[in-house]
């Protein structure tokens, strides 16, 4: 249950004193505005930098120098296989076993490998079921997927939308959807946290219902990893694609993450795009001829590893597996729930927020619309050095990350936010 909330300086500190993370924000660096630390709310975008970076770059730098091409096998951390070290925390974050997950190239790229694997249309199955408004490069990914299949786009992708005069969606007519194609649906692909809207999908009833029909489910966890409990294995989810730069702060353009179910990544025969790098490690130096897939997610792995923006990942999951899911998942509600009753009680009925007030369907997220003038009082934010982002054509969205903001950056967000509507 949320305490009762106040909207004051003293409330809110009491709050930072009285959690157990607070200290986890010191190991953050904070842009600075006027010389003072920014309110930072676009971990939803781009997360902070952890101080434990620069350390783990020079590391890879120190080795680099040192050990030149040695530093694949002699390196602190070996390069050869610098994937493993973060199997284990990254699938804590994502609720799955360690071989299920692996850090590997950008979210997209990752969308079309699984793609390449989960979408195998036939002449009855072939439909993708996805949701309205979906980030453009999901989009963009599905659309040319089916092209490749000389397939015709307006034939196959089916979007569930928002009820008229709604922004979210209901669980009910998500399933609805999904039972209404039935055996024609191939994939269920969608977001596990809405990027625009923040509402968080219930992707243990989506998987469910879209086995039930005989489709593959995945999920494009983008928003969700990091930031929401997440079982992908006991939800039986058979796969999942994410990036590593929003919540899980492992730097801009960081290495993405991508989850196959045990099911299908013990499955050697699975179709495919391979690169040696997804080869059985034994025969890896071996420059044989016919791929033979690894054990587990790693499968899938296409190039050696980009060692600087792993390095940059291993240093930022530990934070995270320090911290942990749970605990992260109790603070986050209380400050989310603290954002939104500072916006109610500074803007009324004059913001809208779009995002679920149930916390069980949303993160760290809160998506603002706003009718008129909703540039201006973006601007005046960021003038106060507030940091949130604009997504046209009228959404503000503010994200609390529980890792390193405190229940004073919300109150000093709403004072901001204050002075924008004044004017
Ligand atoms: C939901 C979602 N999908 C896909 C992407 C694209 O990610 P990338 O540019 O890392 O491939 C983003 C980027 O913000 C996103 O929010």
């Amino acid at each position: 249950m949320l305490p009762v909330f106040h909207n004051t300086l003293d409330f809110a500190r009491q709050q930072d004193e009285d959690d157990p993370l607070q200290n986890f924000r010191h190991r953050f660096l904070f842009p600075q505005h006027n010389d003072r630390e920014v309110v930072y709310l676009t971990g939803n975008s781009l997360g902070l930098q952890p101080k434990s970076v620069r350390t783990a770059l020079e590391q890879e730098l120190s080795d680099w120098a040192m050990l030149g091409v040695e530093g694949h096998f002699h390196a602190t951390n070996p390069w050869w296989k610098y994937h493993e070290p973060v199997q284990a925390p990254l699938s804590r974050i994502v609720g799955a076993k360690p071989n299920e997950v692996v850090a590997m190239n950008g979210l997209t790229v990752n969308l079309h490998l699984l793609l390449a694997t989960f979408y195998q249309p036939t002449e009855g199955r072939f439909k993708i079921l996805c949701e309205a408004g979906a980030f453009p490069s999901d989009d963009y990914a599905l659309e040319t997927h089916v092209r490749m299949r000389g397939l015709k786009p307006e034939e196959v992708i089916v979007e569930v939308a928002p009820r008229d005069g709604e922004k979210t969606l209901h669980t009910e007519d998500i399933l609805e959807a999904i039972r209404k194609e039935g055996n024609s649906l191939a994939l269920v692909m969608f977001a596990g946290v809405q990027y625009y809207t923040g509402q968080v999908f219930d992707m243990k009833s989506i998987t469910y219902a879209g086995h039930q029909v005989g489709a593959m489910v995945c999920f494009d966890l983008a928003h969700a990893a990091g930031n929401v409990p997440l079982m992908l294995h006991d939800w039986s989810v058979d796969a999942a694609v994410w990036c590593s730069y929003k919540y899980l702060n492992s730097g801009p353009g960081g290495i993405a993450g991508l989850y196959i179910h045990e099911k299908h990544a013990t499955n050697k025969d699975l179709p495919r795009l391979a690169g040696w790098w997804g080869n059985d490690e034994k025969e890896r130096f071996q420059m044989k001829k016919g791929y033979r897939a690894a054990e587990g997610a790693q499968a899938w792995q296409l190039s050696n590893v980009p060692v600087l923006l792993m390095a940059a990942h291993k240093a930022a999951v530990e934070i995270f597996d320090e911290a942990g899911m749970e605990r992260l998942r109790v603070k986050s509600e209380l400050l989310t729930g603290f954002l939104e009753f500072v916006i109610r009680d500074i803007a009324g009925s004059r913001i809208q927020i779009i995002t679920p007030s149930n916390a069980a369907e949303r993160g760290a997220q809160l998506s603002l619309f706003i009718e008129k003038n909703g540039r201006d009082v973006f601007n005046h934010l960021m003038a106060q050095g507030v940091m949130v982002d604009f997504r046209e054509p009228n959404v503000i969205r503010a994200a609390p990350a529980p890792l390193y903001n405190s229940f004073e950056d919300v109150w000093r967000f709403g004072e901001a936010l204050k002075g924008a509507l004044a004017q």
